[in-house]
C-alpha cells in the first residue's frame, strides 16, 4: 500500500484571531518568515506526500496563491538584481501536485473531510490541519509514522496525540487509550472537546491523522455535534464502537504542536520560531532580554 496524499482542510474562518482574520485566512499568517500553511506543506512534503487537497472556503484565494509558480515575481528579482531572494521561492519548486475544492457550507471539520470525497475516493489518506505546525520549523516526521503504522498494523485510522494540561482538554479532541503511559496505543473512545471533569485523559488530537476511506461511510451519516457542527471526532468515535481498528501515536517531546488558532498559542509559536532564526534570532535575544528588564 502506497499513501502520498494529504486533505488539508482551511476553510474554518479563524473567528477567535480577530480582527488578524478579517480578510486574510489564518493559515497565511506569518510564523517566523513564512506562513503557517507553508510549513504544513514542507513537513507533508518530508514524510513523502506527494498529492495535497486543500478544502477552502470564502477568502482563502491567497494559499492558492502562495503555491503556484509566480513567474513575474521571479523576473522582477532577476531584473532587479535581487537574485539572492530567489531562494525564498524555492519552496514553490517542491515535487508536489496541488489540488482545491471548496467547502460551500461552514458545517465543521467533519463535513469539510467529507468534501474531498469525490476526489480522495477509494484510498487512504492523510488529514492534516492547516492551522498546526509540528515541530519548531516543522522538523516532524509524524505523518510518515502514522503512514507506517496504519500500514503496518491494517488499521482503520492512526492518530497523532500530545499530552496537554488538564485545563485545555476542552478545544480539543481527546482520547481514551486502552493502554496508558505508552507511546504507541489503541484508543477506547475518542470525545470532541469535553468538560474537564469528563475527559479520559489528557491526550489531545494533534491535527495529524490518516483514515481509511471508509470514515466518508461514517462522515455522510455523522449529525452535528459539539458547537452544532459535523465533527471529525464523532466520526471517529462511531468507528471505535463498530469494532474499528484506531491507533494513538504520542509526539515526540521534540516535535511539540503549535495551534494556531488562537492569539496565546500563535503568539508563543511566533516568539519561539522568531527566536530560533539562524539570522534574526541572536540579535532578537538581546533585544527580548532588554525588553524584559525594562518591564519587569
Ligand atoms: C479540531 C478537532 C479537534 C482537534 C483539533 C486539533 O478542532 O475537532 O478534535 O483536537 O482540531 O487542532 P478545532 O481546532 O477545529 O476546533
Amino acid at each position: 500500500m502506497h499513501i502520498d496524499l494529504a486533505v488539508v482542510p482551511v476553510a474554518g474562518q479563524g473567528t477567535r484571531l480577530l480582527p488578524s482574520t478579517k480578510s486574510q485566512p489564518k493559515e497565511m499568517l506569518p510564523v517566523g518568515r513564512k506562513p503557517v500553511v507553508q510549513y504544513v506543506v514542507e513537513e507533508l512534503a518530508l514524510s513523502g506526500i506527494k498529492r495535497l487537497l486543500f478544502v477552502t472556503g470564502p477568502g482563502k484565494t491567497s494559499i492558492e496563491n502562495h503555491f503556484d509558480l509566480n513567474s513575474e515575481l521571479i523576473a522582477f528579482l532577476r531584473e532587479t538584481g535581487k537574485e539572492d531572494l530567489l531562494a525564498e521561492l524555492a519552496f514553490e519548486r517542491q515535487n508536489l501536485d496541488y489540488f482545491y475544492t471548496r467547502q460551500r457550507r461552514q458545517l465543521g471539520l467533519g463535513h469539510a473531510i467529507l468534501c474531498a470525497r469525490p476526489i480522495v475516493g477509494n484510498q487512504p489518506f492523510v488529514v492534516a490541519l492547516g492551522d498546526s505546525i509540528l515541530g519548531v520549523n516543522a522538523q516532524s516526521d509524524i505523518v510518515h509514522r502514522l503512514v507506517e503504522e496504519f500500514i503496518h498494523s491494517k488499521a482503520d485510522a492512526v492518530i497523532a496525540f500530545e499530552e496537554v494540561p488538564r485545563e485545555e482538554v476542552i478545544h480539543y479532541g481527546i482520547a481514551q487509550p486502552r493502554q496508558s503511559n505508552r507511546p504507541l496505543f489503541e484508543l477506547a473512545d475518542i470525545v470532541e472537546k469535553p468538560s474537564v471533569a469528563d475527559a479520559p485523559s489528557n491526550l489531545a488530537v494533534a491535527a495529524r491523522y490518516v483514515f481509511s476511506p471508509y470514515i466518508f461511510e461514517l462522515l455522510q451519516h455523522t449529525a452535528p455535534g459539539k458547537g452544532g457542527e459535523i465533527q471529525l471526532t464523532d466520526a471517529i468515535r462511531v468507528l471505535i464502537q463498530g469494532g474499528g481498528k484506531v491507533i494513538g501515536i504520542k509526539l515526540g517531546a521534540d516535535e511539540r504542536r503549535f495551534d494556531i488558532g488562537n492569539f496565546e498559542s500563535y503568539f508563543r509559536a511566533f516568539v519561539e520560531f522568531a527566536l530560533a532564526d539562524p539570522k534574526y534570532g541572536p540579535d532578537l535575544r538581546d533585544w527580548v532580554r532588554t525588553l524584559m528588564g525594562r518591564t519587569s
